[in-house]
């Protein structure tokens, strides 16, 4: 029998990492396992040569297109006349700042960082420095990270929509100590009643509130506009920090993240992936005087790290934000995303699917349900064994994305130039395969 390169690579793989891969999510099966060999634009091309047009793209950071020329000439130019890192300052941390801060009026001051986990232990450390308290509060279905105190989940899972008692709250796997358990709230996305009891219960003991207010890990689904107000105004009430996790959709859902689009704005703010298209930086700021705490005087919050504002991540970013200002990309991909949620739409219609959509067009949710969910425990009655059946007949086809309706679809520049026709073709078939 002749093995497929597949085959033969998660064959080696398997010898040498856990899994057989380099990250967890990217473990999808032996055989369903996928090599990427290139990348381009909106397109992939796996280790046997097979094309994808990617929905996926790398969980949401590429919000140009892959191996874009404008960011990487920048990169390029950075590592040939001024090196990698140094471990002191440079004039780019700076300018790179004042980027971030003319598309995203709630920043006055920042800090930057690897990735999104590490921004968001940037921004918890920074809210508990400053308000000298301990706890934290999250919302059901939100991920912010691969960090011990974040990774507590409710087990939506092995929950019925019909039950009266909440979901149970379970670690995401073995190894987060349960003392990481002890500081955190779980409260309900768009519920009133929740809400109020968290701060009647926590008032003096809160420091942040911590939200995704268009959840990029539970398909999108949002905030409504007086829910975010009402955090808002109790987090004022009671001294309590209100960071808003922006690293799926800063830069993405628009210029000034999903933060402008309600007019509500957090005390600090956490940023990543479309920051750089790609490249591994990351960030958290807000107001001055919060993150001023921040610093090496005496009670400061620690914050840094060998890597911080390395000058890869950094010209990266001043390149990937010089387009998102300057550029008509994010009025494109919400174009893109119009076509492609029409597109879907006249398909699930056609197909007489019950559906709907949520999230702005950068960052497409679909839910096989006739209203969008209005929270995670709602997620739960959409159908998401159709979803998954349709997910994995479109990769079959020739479409990449996470075979689980948590992760949106997202869009980038590059998108523009696929053959939407041949799009709308695809996903006709495939819901016909699986109906
Ligand atoms: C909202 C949110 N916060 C934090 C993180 C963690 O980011 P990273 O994977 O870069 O550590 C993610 C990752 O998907 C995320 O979606």
């Amino acid at each position: 029998m002749i093995l497929k390169n597949q085959s033969k690579l998660m064959q080696e793989a398997h010898l040498h990492m856990p899994q057989g891969v380099a990250e967890n999510y990217r473990y999808w099966g032996d055989d369903q396992t996928v090599f990427v060999d290139s990348a381009k634009g909106a397109k992939l091309t796996d280790c046997d040569g097979k094309q994808y047009i990617d929905f996926r793209l790398g969980y949401g950071p590429i919000i140009l297109g892959y191996r874009d020329d404008r960011v990487d000439q920048a990169v390029i130019r950075q590592i040939s006349e001024g090196g990698t890192l140094s471990g002191f300052s440079t004039s780019l941390d700076t300018k790179v700042v004042k980027k971030i801060k003319e598309l995203c009026p709630q920043i006055e001051k920042l800090r930057f960082a690897n990735s999104g986990t590490e921004a968001v232990m940037g921004a918890v450390r920074t809210a508990r420095g400053f308000t000298g308290r301990d706890r934290i509060a999250i919302v059901e279905g939100s991920f912010h990270g691969l960090v011990d105190e974040m990774m507590w989940k409710s087990d939506i899972e092995h929950w019925n929509a019909g039950d009266t008692c909440p979901p149970k709250i379970i670690p995401f796997g073995a190894g987060i100590p349960q003392n990481t358990r002890a500081l955190v709230d779980f409260i309900e996305l768009n519920d009133f009643e929740s809400l109020e009891q968290l701060f009647a219960t926590r008032k003096d003991s809160l420091a942040c509130v911590l939200l995704e207010p268009i959840i990029g890990n539970a398909g999108s689904i949002a905030a409504c506009h007086c829910w975010l107000q009402r955090l808002r105004e109790l987090c004022t009430q009671n001294g309590t920090i209100l960071i808003v996790d922006e690293v799926k959709t800063g830069f993405r859902v628009a210029k000034g993240g999903a933060q402008s689009l309600y007019g509500i704005y957090g005390d600090l703010t956490t940023y990543a992936k479309a920051m750089g298209n790609g490249y591994p930086v990351a960030a958290f700021g807000g107001k001055a005087n919060i993150m001023d705490v921040v610093g090496s005087h005496e009670g400061g919050v620690v914050h840094g790290g060998t890597y911080t504002a390395n000058l890869i991540a950094l010209s990266a970013a001043h390149a990937t934000l010089e387009i998102l200002a300057n550029t008509n990309a994010l009025k494109t991909i919400d174009e893109s995303g119009e076509k492609i949620r029409s597109l879907l739409g006249r398909v699930f219609t056609g197909a007489g699917i019950e559906h709907s959509f949520a999230g702005p067009p950068a960052m497409l949710g679909i839910h096989f349900s006739s209203e969008v969910p209005q929270n995670y425990r709602q997620w739960r009655k959409v159908n998401n064994s159709l979803y998954k059946n349709f997910a994995w007949k479109l990769i079959e086809y020739g479409v990449m994305l996470e075979p689980d309706s948590r992760e949106p679809w997202f869009i980038c520049e590059a998108h523009e130039q696929i053959d939407f026709a041949w799009l709308e073709d695809v996903v006709t078939r495939a819901i016909r395969a699986v109906l």
